[in-house]
């Protein structure tokens, strides 16, 4: 059913009564099993039936605390006359999770998909926090087109270690460089850990999960500021309990993701994501949910639209402050109302009111964190830069301003590995044939080579030059980076290897050619040779053999179209096929 006729049915009568109206057995059987949960019969009056999809679990730190938010949520939810039921979705804990936990976003959103649709609900609140359980609510809300609202559960603490700031994911890596430079001991990488996490909440930089977390915000999926109030803070749950209240609203309004999410709002939020220096993974998961809407979204536009957009928010890993201060700076609204000039300001979010009427009241509390556009933290065109060449026909990334500067236009000879695990064995040998200027490649880490793509683009550098004092080289893979990570790293190069990509011809020795400010990225390889080793390769055996990992090898597409599964992109409405009772 498309998404117009559905509408239309949703405007006669609440979805929830095809299951809680009708009369004698028909209704009953629905009615008498929810009421053995203790519920009186005004419940089935015909009020907004409000699904609470939490993505809690102890296997994911980040998001530990939603039950709690959920109860929030409930309050809003009586308050405003609607029935809220909250129903457990998968969770993905990124740091515990392997091979990785994008292997199971497209799972997740699928989950949640079909839950949200089997059931009586005729709106739903979505409860999410880590890294990928954000992108996968969004991606199931689009393809399902019920009234939805996202509560993402709010960043943790500022980390503390000895008296100054430290950032979750981002003093990892640092951490990990000054342990094997030798600068820093075991025992001090200890003391800091326990620093790094001091409540429950997502990442505190600007990685993935605070940039999805400002982007949902930014598409107008949750309500204006929600997106940086920390974890503990009782904002936290004044902004759940009106996502709780709201949706009730929503429901009565019939206001949909799909009039939502709509092209003007994804160029939003890619230019939002300039302007917060946000994640290089933002691009995968809006292709993706933009793909469920059938919203036209392409990699090119991300550079395109960025180009014009300078970093405004000084946040970790590219800046040096953490979501807690974004929050006390004025938050996301500063940033929209800052780039005002830029954005489209007559569209309507989850508030029912315009951009521009939602962030008028907007005032910055500290221009140390959130620059303006006049005097901003870095200049337009820093953000993350889309390439082209030889060496990635489908597309590379390349997040600048995490970058060194003196990075960003360089040649030097590649040193090839087939795989992360091929290249942390040698990693620390001191015959590594490496200098500052090499280029290091490593390939066989795309969505299906991995399988599952996972963070590893930012691979620790040779022990041998980080005893000498080399903080950055050019790293060049098929992989992601953590958005919490830095250097001058190549990602998402497309195809990947492990699908025929030029990648997979690069050999140890070849020169390349990276050229940031010119969006190119060249394997000095003629053609002819490049088609004599191309006719020399056969694929690597990494298929796995069964289960959702085999489903997801055989039918997931490249980076540069979002890492979707090639049958879930697309709307399938809310309608439930077959009805057997
Ligand atoms: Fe969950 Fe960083 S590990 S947000």
């Amino acid at each position: 059913m498309t998404a117009e006729r559905d509408h239309s049915a949703q405007a006669s009568r609440p979805r929830s009564g095809a299951w809680f109206a009708a009369e004698a057995r028909a209704g009953m059987i629905y009615r008498s099993w929810l009421r053995a949960e203790g519920f009186t019969p005004e419940v089935f009056d015909g009020r907004p039936v409000i699904g609470i999809a939490n993505s809690w679990s102890e296997l994911t730190p980040c998001n530990v605390h939603l039950r709690a938010v959920a109860d929030a949520v409930k309050r809003g939810v009586w308050q405003a006359g609607g029935f809220p039921l909250e129903f457990p979705t998968m969770s993905l804990g990124e740091s515990l999770m392997r091979p990785t936990a994008m292997l199971f976003r497209n799972l997740m959103a699928m989950e949640v998909e079909e839950l949200v649709r089997a059931n009586p609900l005729d709106g739903v609140v979505l409860l999410s926090g880590c890294d990928k359980t954000t992108p996968a609510m969004l991606m199931a809300a689009g393809s399902v087109d019920l009234p939805a609202i996202m509560v993402t559960g709010g960043p943790m603490l500022n980390g503390k270690y000895r008296g100054a700031d430290v950032g979750s994911g981002t003093h990892v890596w640092r951490f990990e460089q000054e342990l094997v430079a030798g600068r820093m001991t075991q025992e001090e990488c200890v003391a800091a850990e326990s620093g790094m996490a001091r409540s429950c909440g997502h990442c505190m930089t600007m990685g993935t999960a605070s940039t999805m977390a400002c982007l949902a915000e930014a598409l107008g999926m949750q309500l204006p500021g929600s997106a940086a109030w920390p974890a503990a803070d009782s904002h936290r749950y004044v902004t759940a309990q009106s996502a709780g209240q709201r949706i009730v609203e929503l429901v009565r309004e019939d206001l949909r993701p799909s009039r939502i999410m709509t092209r003007p709002a994804f160029e939003n939020a890619i230019r939002v994501n300039a302007a917060i220096g946000g994640s290089t993974n933002a691009i995968i998961h809006l292709l993706a949910i933009a793909g469920r809407l059938g919203v036209l979204l392409s990699l090119d536009d991300f550079d395109e639209l960025a180009r014009p957009v300078p970093t405004l928010v000084n946040l970790m890993p590219s800046g040096r402050y953490l979501m807690e201060d974004f929050c006390y700076a004025g938050g996301l609204p500063v940033v929209m109302r800052e780039l005002a000039d830029l954005l489209h300001n007559e569209h309507v979010g989850v508030t029912g009111n315009t951009l521009a009427e939602t962030v008028a009241g907007a005032e910055c509390w500290n221009r140390d964190v959130i620059a303006s556009l006049d005097d901003p933290v870095q200049p337009a065109g820093s953000g993350t830069a889309v390439l082209r060449g030889n060496l990635c026909p489908g597309g590379a990334v390349v997040k600048q301003s995490a970058a060194s500067p003196h990075l960003l236009k360089h040649r030097g000879q590649a040193l090839v590995f087939d795989s992360i695990e091929d290249y942390h064995q040698v990693a620390g040998r001191d015959d590594l044939p490496v200098e500052a200027s090499t280029i290091l490649v490593v390939r066989g880490a795309g969505p299906k080579g991995y399988p599952g793509m996972p963070e590893i683009g930012n691979f620790v550098l040779p022990r041998k030059l980080l005893e000498r004092g080399v903080t950055d080289m050019v790293r060049i893979s098929d992989a992601r980076m953590s958005g919490t990570g830095f250097g001058a790293v190549v990602l998402h190069v497309a195809p990947e290897s492990a699908v025929g990509g030029p990648l997979a011809f690069v050999r140890s020795g070849d020169w390349i050619q990276l050229d940031v400010p010119a969006r190119t990225l060249t394997l000095e390889v003629n053609d002819r040779e490049l088609a004599r080793r191309r006719a020399g390769w056969a694929p690597p055996p990494c298929s796995p053999g069964r289960g959702y990992a085999r489903l997801y090898s055989e039918h997931v597409l490249q980076a540069d179209q979002g890492a979707d599964l090639d049958f879930l992109v697309g709307a399938s409405g809310a309608d439930v096929p077959r009805h057997n009772h």
